[in-house]
């Protein structure tokens, strides 16, 4: 399906994003290798979040929407050799968390996705659990691969990536492991694991290695537990960037969750002048959440360090979008990681830029533009997405501002992390309509 998106005056009002992705991943996985029941509360109904419900399933879990709409996973205790593939769909998060949790079990398990989870790298979690014991086939290092789990030896990873998604599948993996396992990455990535597996009961610390704290995890038997997902930061990025570059904005996104580790794009914006601030912050979870408040604001361009890339790492196509209103050079660097996302999230998001007449310039490991302020994007483009769901949410948010509307090719993989993302944005007031 295209949408189309345009100016339509300010945008007031309040909502909830959806549940946090990699908090409903989590949740499922590990509720799934627990013993007895976990309740989960604001589950991300998302497509990525289904095939990771399916998946566990496949591997033993029963997993249900209990009548009070909260999701109830009941654990085998661990993972049992699945009938069939398990396919991971768009999800990097699914498949590089489900290999790992799998590869510490007596079992043989197919993993595919579609177009683009085949194209994205998976020898960055082969490699440790390859050290760790477990054997892969597969060609090239890409999905579909198949994992022969078995009796694993805890190691320490040193990670040549930051990635949360590498970091998850080695702990996991260690939850059914001889010995220690330790991962240590050159910059701290989002922490859900951890905190996570703290709340399932599992034998998990932090050890200091060369001046970094980096987490270690013994082989754990996990309880089943109450989650409750607070609305999801990287979805919230869009309705907080739509206020600040359409005009006299006032809007509050509630309920969200504020990481600090997830709040690198909310503190570039506090350094371009925005007005954003939080209200009610509260930790009912074992993770923080607040409420956003959000005003139209005029903005300069910002220089986000590179080291807090992982903090802001799914936000870089939102803040590239931000950046056109903005006055003067925004130049991202240290985000190749873009590159290997569900698209190649630097060139199109360079390429749709140029196509609203934004002055955009790619870098191998990030993009530089060069704002001219409010009102200043044409817009009027019809855009390529490649099916990737932030870059289509961006320039929707971009077309809200623009003079003339924006369309992009297609909006339907937007439902695999912000299901209901055009009805909650015309909640707002924004129009952003089907073609
Ligand atoms: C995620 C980690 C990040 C992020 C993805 C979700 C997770 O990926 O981009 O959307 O839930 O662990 P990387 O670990 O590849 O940086």
């Amino acid at each position: 399906m295209r949408l189309k998106a345009r100016f339509a005056g300010p945008l007031t009002g309040a909502a909830r994003p959806p549940g946090d992705k990699s908090i409903s991943h989590r949740a499922l996985i590990m509720g799934a290798l627990a013993e007895g029941e976990t309740r989960i509360q604001c589950l991300l109904e998302g497509e990525d979040v289904r095939h990771t419900a399916q998946a566990v399933r496949l591997l033993g879990a029963r997993v249900e929407q209990g009548s009070d709409g909260r999701w109830i996973v009941t654990g085998a205790g661990g993972f049992n050799q699945p009938s069939e593939t398990i396919d991971c769909g768009n999800s990097g998060t699914a498949a590089r968390l489900l290999i790992g949790a799998t590869a510490s079990y007596k079992l043989s398990a197919r993993f595919d996705g579609d177009a683009s989870l085949r194209k994205r790298p998976m020898n960055r979690v082969i490699a440790p659990l390859s050290q760790m014991g477990a054997r892969f086939d597969g060609k090239q290092n890409c999905l579909p691969l198949i994992v022969h789990g078995g009796a694993l030896k805890g190691i320490t990873y040193r990670s040549p990536v930051s990635s949360a998604q590498v970091k998850s599948a080695v702990l996991l993996a260690g939850l059914h492991a001889e010995g220690e396992t330790v991962h240590v990455e050159p910059e701290r990535s989002r922490d859900h694991t951890e905190r996570m597996l703290g709340v399932f009961g599992a034998n998990i610390d932090q050890v200091e290695i060369d001046g970094a704290l980096c987490p270690r995890v013994r082989a754990s038997k996990l309880r089943g537990t109450d989650i409750y997902v607070p609305g999801d930061p990287s979805s919230a990025a869009f309705p907080v960037a739509a206020a600040l570059i359409v005009g006299k904005s006032d809007v509050r996104i509630e309920d969200v969750l504020v990481n600090p580790l997830r709040l690198g794009f909310f503190e570039t914006l506090l350094e371009m002048g925005a007005n954003v601030s939080y209200e009610e912050r509260r930790d009912p979870i074992g993770e923080p959440i607040a409420n956003m408040v959000v005003k139209s604001s005029k903005l300069r361009g910002a220089n986000p360090p590179p080291r807090r890339a992982p903090a802001m790492i799914d936000e870089f196509p939102i803040l590239a979008a931000v950046a056109a209103f903005a006055e003067g050079e925004t130049r991202i660097t240290g985000a190749a990681e873009l590159r290997v996302k569900e698209s190649d999230r630097i060139t199109l998001m360079v390429d749709g830029l140029r196509a609203c007449g934004v002055d955009a310039e790619e870098l191998p490991d990030g993009l530089v533009v060069n704002g001219r302020g409010p009102k200043s994007v044409r817009g009027g483009a019809e855009i390529r997405t490649l099916g990737d769901h932030r870059v289509a949410m961006s320039f929707l948010v971009l077309g809200l501002a623009s003079k003339e509307p924006v369309i992009v090719d297609d909006a339907d993989m937007i439902a695999t992390s912000f299901p209901g993302f055009a009805t909650f944005m015309q909640g707002l007031g924004a129009d952003i309509t089907a073609l």
